[in-house]
């Protein structure tokens, strides 16, 4: 009779296949590695028949080594890596290569997923997102938006998991598990239709593989069978045709059956680069902190809750490499770690080298060590970065208890397994025993679990765990440790805290307050001296500013004094009374009017505001200056006719003595053949540059000032810091909200933009478009801005236009001369 099982974990690198017996023992492994393309900086891709070659490799490699004959196997079963989406042609041929789960490219998506207020984003820390543009339905949007013809073409949009089960079966079918954790799926109430259709890609759901090729259902909880191997399949893998295939699902998640965490109140605790809290738990939880619960993700009736930590493994891999001796063993460093008592003395690390996945989901939060002091040496260092990984860890369990779940024990898997000391700080600082378990491939063994009830050889997954799950030994809190942590968790705890001010931009509103540090006087500017990394010195005063071109050198003398001008966006305004509101603008003492131009061409603005005749219209309505923010794709298209409205007619001369007004379009779209495939950064800039600058002078050539404009998620580009600094443009504008609407928070890493940018150019005019209220004014013009746009506070104040410039002006001016003092 039929045996053993396969095991297979379709991973990032490489795929994996293992024959496992009854006992949870692997008879024989093999692995075939694979490519990943990388066509652009953020986007990572894999061939579909890659995986397929792979597998066929791996499955035969791991029976031959196995010994195992193909007819004693009686089932196998898949996970892979999530989400990693393909788009299938009605016959089941990749359309495009897949968008492999890192592949970033979504991000713009992503931010109007999280933006669509809806109820199928419960599940990201309770509707407050995040929301990753690693998941289904950005990658899907991006598709239908960038590769129309592709997602048109496309019968199937599905994942790396159901591509293999309708190679292996032939069935068209989706996995529970990959649906519940990335799709915005729920068991209960089945595909988020109403966030589909708020996105405007309903039959997107049409395209998910709900149903099979004969209208039965087909979205398969981990563990059901798919299918048998077809012929070709089975000639494939060197198996019986008709072999039972089982449904797998998430590595990570299928791995929580591997380290036999099946009830509630178990978690798994996977460490590597990064840690990943996964835990089981018996009612449906939704609450800021964390992600999940998804519903019937792995076990029916059964629930799933997420934690993660981005850098970990990676902080002390990272302290080895840069900080010591080449080839210095781990070993060697924990010895040093265990000669220092628990809290390192005073010194604590906060782990968020690479941003904070929750409690906090901060993307910009860094890592830190504090308190050092001359006494501490190599060693302490060691143990504070280990503890402060393990007290990121207890912090997570600690939200979680607090909405109502807290593990019993934790299965420990990964390199942190490696460290005796490292698993006792895990353990007294989260006060939870860990179990750590013989098979180190928990993905596989699960895989295998799943493949043995399916066979029908263990009559539940609960069955099968507790005889294919060996537990090798268990840490247990101590006593002593737990207390001797009480401190250094509160010390951990306020770190965050702390700092986030520091790692958003917002320093230069507390720091310099006070009067602690008073403005001194100006520096005598030397010319020889070099570009500062920090920003320079300006005096903020009243007089104003000088329009038209920068003329100073990069270097030269301190700029002369500089006012802040405010905009009001009419983006905010009643559209049905456009004249009335410039006129209420004007009379409220508004310095510009900023007019919103989108003709919803480009991908990043979804939005269609108003074009030339309505700005013509506006220029006979006020004499104030038009400011017009161009976000369109093929800015040529509207160029002239919208510089003939803002310039109140085709030679420039605007009427009534207002001021000129300027036209700013968008950088990322300066020339799309400068994007192309292939062509390195530094040269697509340079090709962006010229075009800017070709604009720049048709603006200039109407009398108006010349701009352009970086949305949020555009690094300042070096070639645009060159054309400002020799005057090519008069004004960059910095977005702080996505492109499209206003009313969205302020985004304050986009400060570091603005900072950069006055250092480089002391004489620019830098505007700061979006999310501007009494509260964020103060932190842009302290960076360095002079024009502030906003649209949704000032016509929304309560006490109307005049009131709300007045209160802009005031906390602006507090904010630019704090920034003063050296
Ligand atoms: C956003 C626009 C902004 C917008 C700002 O794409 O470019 O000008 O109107 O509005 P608030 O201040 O409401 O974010
Ligand atoms: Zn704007």
């Amino acid at each position: 009779m039929a045996k053993y099982v396969i095991g297979v974990d379709g991973g990032t690198e490489s795929l994996r296949a293992a024959v496992f017996d009854l006992e949870g023992r692997i008879l024989g492994s093999h692995a075939v590695p694979y490519d990943t393309q990388y066509p652009h900086p953020g986007w990572a891709e894999q061939r579909p028949g890659d995986w397929w070659g792979a597998l066929g490799g791996a499955v035969r490699g791991a029976l031959a080594a196995s010994g195992v004959a193909p007819g004693a196997v009686a089932a196998l079963c898949v996970d892979t890596t999530c989400c990693t989406v393909v788009a299938l042609g009605a016959d089941g041929e990749p359309l495009r290569p897949a968008l492999l789960w890192m592949d970033m490219r979504s991000a713009a998506q992503a931010a109007r997923v999280a933006a669509a207020d809806d109820p199928a984003l419960q599940v990201n820390g309770g509707g407050r997102g995040p929301v990753s543009a690693e998941w289904m339905v950005p990658k899907a949007l991006w598709l239908a938006e960038a590769e129309p013809e592709v997602y048109a073409a496309a019968a199937t949009i599905c994942e790396f998991q159901d591509y293999i089960n309708r190679r292996l079966t032939g069935r068209r079918c989706a996995s529970a598990n990959c649906m519940a954790v990335r799709w915005h799926w729920d068991s209960s109430r089945g595909p988020p239709l109403s966030l589909l259709s708020k996105l405007g890609i309903p039959d997107l759901a049409s395209k998910w593989p709900l149903v099979d090729g004969e209208g039965r259902p087909a979205v398969l909880a981990p563990g059901e069978a798919v299918g048998g191997l077809t012929e070709e399949a089975a000639a494939h893998v060197g198996l019986p045709p008709g072999l039972l295939v089982a449904q797998g699902g998430a590595d990570a998640f299928i791995g929580m059956l591997g380290l036999g965490v099946v009830e509630p109140g178990q978690m798994a605790l996977l460490t590597g680069s990064s840690h990943l809290q996964l835990g089981m738990v018996g009612k449906p939880l939704h609450g800021a902190g964390f992600f999940g619960t998804y519903s019937d993700a792995v076990l029916p009736g059964l629930h799933v809750i997420e934690g993660g930590q981005t850098s970990t493994g990676s902080v002390l891999a990272w302290f080895r490499r840069t900080c010591c001796p080449p080839g210095t063993p781990y070993s060697v460093l924990d010895a040093e770690a265990e000669a220092v008592p628990p809290g390192s003395e005073g010194l604590v690390a906060l782990d968020h080298f690479q941003g904070n996945r929750t409690p906090h989901t901060d993307p910009l939060s860094r890592g830190a060590l504090a308190g050092l002091t001359l006494k501490h040496g190599r060693g302490h260092v060691w143990r504070a970065l280990m503890e402060g990984v393990a007290a990121g860890t207890a912090i997570i369990l600690r939200t979680m208890a607090a909405a109502g779940y807290a593990p019993a024990s934790i299965a420990l898997a990964g390199g942190a397994a490696n460290s005796p000391l490292w698993l006792q700080i895990h353990a007294d600082m989260s006060g939870v025993p860990l179990r750590l378990t013989r098979c180190s491939d928990a993905p596989m063994l699960g895989c295998a679990i799943l493949a043995a009830v399916a066979a029908g050889l263990y009559g539940s997954v609960g069955e099968a765990a507790g005889r294919m799950v060996g537990v090798e030994r268990e840490v247990v809190p101590s006593p002593e440790g737990v207390e001797a942590y009480r401190e250094p968790l509160r010390r951990y705890a306020a770190l965050y805290p702390a700092l986030a001010p520091i790692f958003r931009g917002e320093y230069d509103t507390h720091t310099h307050r006070g009067g602690a540090l008073a403005p001194a006087p100006l520096p005598s500017p030397s010319p020889a001296s070099g570009p500062s990394a920090s920003a320079p010195s300006r005096p903020a005063a009243s007089a104003p500013a000088r329009l038209g071109p920068s003329s100073a050198p990069a270097w030269g003398p301190p700029p002369g004094p500089r006012s802040l001008l405010l905009a009001p966006s009419l983006l905010a305004a009643d559209f049905a009374a456009l004249g009335a509101a410039c006129k209420e603008a004007e009379a409220a003492g508004a310095d510009w009017l900023h007019v919103d131009v989108f003709d919803g061409s480009w991908e990043l603005c979804p939005n269609f505001t108003l074009g030339p005749p309505v700005v013509a219209a506006l220029r006979g309505a006020t004499a104030l200056p038009l400011d017009c923010h161009l976000a369109v794709q093929y800015p040529d298209r509207h160029l002239d006719a919208l510089l003939a409205a803002v310039a109140g007619g085709p030679g420039g001369r605007p009427p009534g003595g207002g001021g000129a007004g300027g036209v700013t379009v968008h950088w990322e779209v300066a020339g799309p053949e400068a994007w192309a495939e292939g062509v390195e950064a530094e040269q697509r800039d340079s090709a962006a540059a010229a075009r800017v600058a070709g604009w720049a002078a048709r603006i200039r050539g109407y009398g108006l000032r010349a701009g352009v404009a970086l949305a949020p998620s555009t690094p300042l580009p070096g070639a645009l810091v060159g054309l400002a600094r020799a005057g090519g443009v008069d004004q960059v504008l910095i977005l702080a909200v996505d492109p499209g609407f206003g009313g969205q928070g302020f985004q304050g890493g986009v400060l570091g933009k603005v900072r950069e940018l006055r250092a480089a150019c002391p004489d620019l005019r830098i505007v700061v478009d979006g999310g501007i209220s009494a509260l964020t004014a103060p932190q842009a013009a302290g960076a360095g801005a002079d024009v502030l746009v906003s649209g949704s506070w000032l016509f929304g104040h309560p006490q109307g236009l005049a009131a709300g410039l007045a209160e802009l002006r005031a906390a602006a001016e507090g904010g630019a001369a704090a920034a003063v003092a050296p």
